[in-house]
């Protein structure tokens, strides 16, 4: 059996991950919307071998003005369409996985289906749908509300919409367009399949007007840690983007998604759990410390504190060298208790809480020598917490380039990843199940059955 290797991928949104990323001396401070930034970013990844590319997203800008003034110092403010962009990035890269983040909600499963099985033939089998429900209020004022849908209607909706493209992938069968232009036939009728979903929340006919893709269907990831969240995970993922700070409590989440599996029929192994990652590595650890420090030094404390509302509500009343206090306003569940965790663990002020998360917002922060960060990741990817990490690069493009540099040898070395792309495909280097066709696999038992059944007659 190959032996079982790391997989990476790298968050590519913006600018990087750090709240300070875009006044890093070296960072383009307009590159969160300029093509070449992201060609270097993901061209990085790909010499670096990693699986995937991922553009995390929201359908409006989801950081809070609150306290007043913060939006305006920060760069999370415009970003790319991210299937368009990663459409252009298709066309400079050939083997690194290209994700990109759809939303449930917002959406309807026609749409998406039929964009990510066209990013899929683009990229010659490359696509992958991070599949979320939007959690914020700012999105949905953008589409005719004023509140998001609570959890379980979001992600009641976001079952049924997930089975509906997944379907409508199997709308055509593999080989089904012959194109014989003496006989005229385009294709095989009965390599076509018509969906024909009712539903609670979807009414769809189908079938898709885009063919079987190479992939057969692009990969799903998914990033939530609700129990609605996880169960989606259980059923329907290839990948779930995970976020926690601790081996044990990585470790817990690992086991409680993989252990839902079973009731799904599906293999734990053809999900691959990769929890976000930031790396700062350096020569010494004092230089990946100073590296991490010329950026904690440029958090503006407005914008500190915006990080802040945009989990715990507005602490602008408080004194900023006084303890966290019990949150006004609690926004996301699972990141806000991941927040309050870290407030209580190390008994912090306001200040430093923002500062702690400044980094990896929630995520696991490692600075080192590339020897540390391998450790790092050794120590979670051999005690069942992770099967690879999302690598969250501080600043864009040089903060991945670093780890690409320093990091993936080393790991290298230790035999824990690729020196070259196993495959073609996306599914195939991150060693997932390959996409069965539900509907073509009846039909050819059933055709199998009818030939037997006449041959005994
Ligand atoms: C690691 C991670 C990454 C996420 N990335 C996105 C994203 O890019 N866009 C988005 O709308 N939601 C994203 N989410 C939010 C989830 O989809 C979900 O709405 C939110 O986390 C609240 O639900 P939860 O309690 O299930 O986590 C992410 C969640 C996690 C844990």
């Amino acid at each position: 059996m190959a032996k079982r290797r790391i997989r990476l991928g790298v968050s590519m949104i913006g600018l990087g991950y750090h709240l300070a990323a875009w006044r890093h001396p070296d960072a383009p401070a307009g590159g969160n919307m300029e093509l070449p930034h992201f060609v270097r970013v993901t061209q990085a990844a790909e010499r670096g071998l990693f699986d995937m590319a991922f553009l995390a997203d929201g359908v409006g800008i989801r950081f809070h003005d609150e306290p007043k003034g913060a939006l305006c110092r920060t760069s999370k403010n415009v970003q790319f369409e991210p299937l368009t962009l990663l459409s252009a990035l298709a066309m400079v890269t050939r083997r690194v996985g290209l994700v990109a983040t759809a939303s449930t909600t917002y959406n309807e499963p026609y749409h998406v289906a039929r964009k990510f099985a066209s990013l899929d033939h683009i990229s010659g089998g490359r696509a992958g749908w991070n599949v979320v429900t939007s959690v914020t209020d700012m999105e949905a004022r953008n589409f005719n509300r004023d509140k998001a849908p609570g959890y379980d209607v979001r992600y009641d909706r976001a079952a049924e919409f997930v089975e509906v493209v997944r379907g409508l992938w199997e709308s055509w069968e593999d080989d089904v367009f012959v194109r014989d232009k003496e006989s005229g036939i385009n294709y095989r009728p009965e390599g076509l399949h018509v969906l024909d979903h009712q539903g609670p929340h979807f009414q769809v006919k189908g079938p898709l007007n885009v063919a079987r893709t190479p992939q057969g269907a692009p990969v799903i990831v998914q990033a939530g840690a609700s129990d609605q969240g996880r169960e989606l995970a259980a059923a329907t993922a290839d990948v779930v983007y995970a976020a926690a700070q601790t081996l044990a409590d990585a470790q817990a989440y690992y086991r409680d998604v993989k252990g839902r599996m079973a009731r799904y029929g599906r293999d734990p192994d053809h999900l691959k759990i990769m929890p976000g990652l930031m790396a700062v590595p350096g020569r010494t650890r004092q230089e990946a410390q100073d590296r991490y420090e010329a950026l904690q030094q440029r958090v503006d404390p407005l914008v500190g504190l915006a990080a802040l509302a945009n989990y715990l509500g507005d602490l602008s009343g408080y004194d900023l060298d006084g303890p966290v206090p019990e949150p006004p306003n609690r926004r996301m569940h699972s990141r806000a208790q991941i927040f309050l965790d870290i407030a209580r663990r190390g008994n912090l002020t306001i200040r430093q809480l923002y500062l702690s998360i400044a980094g990896g917002n929630g995520h696991r922060l490692v600075i080192g020598t590339p020897a540390d960060i391998a450790d790092a990741m050794e120590e979670w990817f051999h005690q069942d917490a992770a099967d690879g990490f999302n690598i969250l690069p501080p600043w864009l493009p040089g903060g991945l380039e670093d780890v690409v540099d320093m990091v993936v040898p080393e790991l290298q070395r230790r035999g824990l990843f690729r020196t070259a792309y196993e495959g073609m495909t996306l599914r195939e280097n991150l060693g997932v199940a390959p996409a069965t066709h539900r509907r073509a696999e009846a039909r050819k038992r059933a055709a199998m059955a009818a030939a037997l059944g006449s041959a005994a007659q």
